[in-house]
């Protein structure tokens, strides 16, 4: 079995930083050794790395991915093979990606489906939620053999009607079931049917840029569709989690809840708290690069959600990677922005776009790691085996300077799309190695993985459950 001692780094785990070295054996971290001064230890490993001056973290986990992914005539550009590389690049150790259910076939033949995308090449590790799009006996029932086959969280969409949508009625049973089996309902939280006419009216007026997409979304309908998603949470009593959450009135509903002992959880993505309405507003049809549902907000929607991460009612952040390009792709919608498909690129840039808030007092460094690894792992049941720098875990390991600067750009990046929504950045921060299961998957700007390296995560309950 080979190993790999990481010497001089300062371990950052959710309870904290501790100057200690870190040995791995074969797949697994064999010891975490606090170094104390005057003492010296020494340990044999095949490989040493070096990390003086450098974060040792666990690696992250972004549990909000759409890899090939079918929308609107069209696919997500990321296979998983090229999206699970630009996630190691930036120090994502593990996705949970969104098996998609088309109405009329079944959950299982959809889980099927998605562990033959996947399957053989993917760069790291990866599990799977399952989007429940048709409500009916057979899916309710599949359900089970779903959380039995490791997929025990279930997205339903309170938006796009006729494509994902569910009605309150579906959505209460499906509710029931994942009550029944212990799972946890992911909700995209935004009123559709309301949605669908303010969408009508912007177009009979003519107005059709990008812009309007976020107009005609209104952070009131996600707050409503939030509220409404916890009150048949608890008439079900089952375990909630909102999903990419990007409105002050969203997140006072969950901190409400939250408040009252309610098993409600929720995540934002980095693209709220770093962008907004203006950019959905750039001329030229530019503001389609920032389509995505829930749109935008404006800026003073931020503030909150930098407040929610501290206070913990947004618990985690993932990135909602559902990248399309510019050409042929967001341009679709020049001329009706309801053509724009909708989603953003971002998994690559997770870890470094939070470390901007460490950087900018917004997050301390062990609640960064929290929020981008250790409660995603718990939220969807990897924790210890992820999430986490201790003995008996699996080796995914970041190194990670705090010192380094890099300007984000479609020029450089490794995702495959023809624009970066951060295009220009200065990063303070960047990844120097990125170790999966105990390989070297990333090294000093250099890719040494394998499509394949990343095996399939059959996950736990979510171990936040009151
Ligand atoms: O616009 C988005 N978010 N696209 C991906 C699908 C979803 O709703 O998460
Ligand atoms: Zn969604
Ligand atoms: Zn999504």
């Amino acid at each position: 079995m080979s190993t790999t001692l990481i010497t001089g780094g300062t371990v950052v785990t959710a309870s904290g930083t501790q100057d200690a070295d870190v040995l791995v054996e074969g797949e697994k971290i064999a010891m975490v050794l606090a170094r104390r001064p005057g003492v010296e230890v020494t340990m044999a490993a095949d490989r040493i790395i070096d990390a003086t001056g450098k974060y040792v973290l666990p690696g992250g986990i972004d549990v909000h991915t759409h890899m090939e992914m079918p929308f609107g005539g069209t696919f997500s550009v990321d296979t998983f093979e090229t999206g699970t590389r630009a996630a190691a690049w930036g120090g994502t150790t593990t996705i949970v990606d969104f098996a998609v259910q088309a109405k009329g076939t079944s959950l299982l033949a959809t889980l099927d489906k998605w562990h033959a995308k996947a399957d053989g090449n993917c760069a790291i590790d990866y599990g799977f939620h399952m989007i429940v799009s048709d409500v009916n006996d057979t899916t309710l029932k599949e359900m089970e053999a779903c959380v039995s086959a490791g997929v025990n969280s279930f997205k339903m969409f309170m938006a796009y009607p006729g494509v994902f949508y569910a009605t309150d009625g579906e959505i209460l049973l499906a509710m029931q079931q994942a009550a029944r089996l212990g799972a946890t309902i992911c909700m995209h939280a935004e009123n559709g049917i309301a949605i669908d006419q303010l969408v009508a009216q912007a177009l009979a007026a003519g107005r059709t840029d990008p812009v309007y997409h976020g107009l005609t979304r209104p952070p009131e309908l996600e707050g409503e569709a939030t509220s409404r998603a916890i009150t048949l949470a608890a008439v079900a009593a089952c375990p909630l989690y909102i999903v990419h959450l990007s409105a002050s009135q969203a997140l006072a509903a969950v901190a409400q809840a939250r408040d009252t002992g309610q098993n409600v959880f929720a995540e934002t993505c980095p693209q709220y708290l770093y962008l907004s309405l203006d950019d959905l507003a750039r001329p030229d049809f530019e503001g389609a690069k920032f389509v995505a549902s829930p749109p935008l907000r404006p800026r003073e929607h931020q503030d909150s959600l930098w407040r929610g991460l501290r206070t913990n009612d947004l618990s985690v952040v993932s990135t909602d990677h559902c990248p399309f390009c510019f050409k042929d792709g967001k341009e679709l919608g020049r001329g009706d922005f309801s053509k724009i498909p909708n989603g953003m690129p971002g998994v690559e840039h997770r870890m470094d776009l939070l470390h901007q808030g460490v950087v900018a007092g917004q997050l301390s460094l062990p609640r960064w790691v929290e929020v981008a690894s250790t409660t995603p792992a718990r939220m969807f049941g990897l924790y210890p085996r992820k999430g986490v720098i201790a003995a008996g875990s699996d080796a995914d390991i970041v190194i990670y300077d705090p010192q380094a600067t890099q300007t984000l750009s479609a020029a450089t990046h490794h995702m495959n799309v023809d624009y970066s929504a951060y295009e220009g950045m200065q990063i303070t921060g960047r990844v120097v190695t990125t170790l999966s299961r105990g390989s070297v998957v990333i090294d000093d700007g250099e890719y040494l993985g394998r499509a394949g390296h990343g095996t399939f995560l059959a996950r736990g309950l979510n171990q936040y459950l009151l």
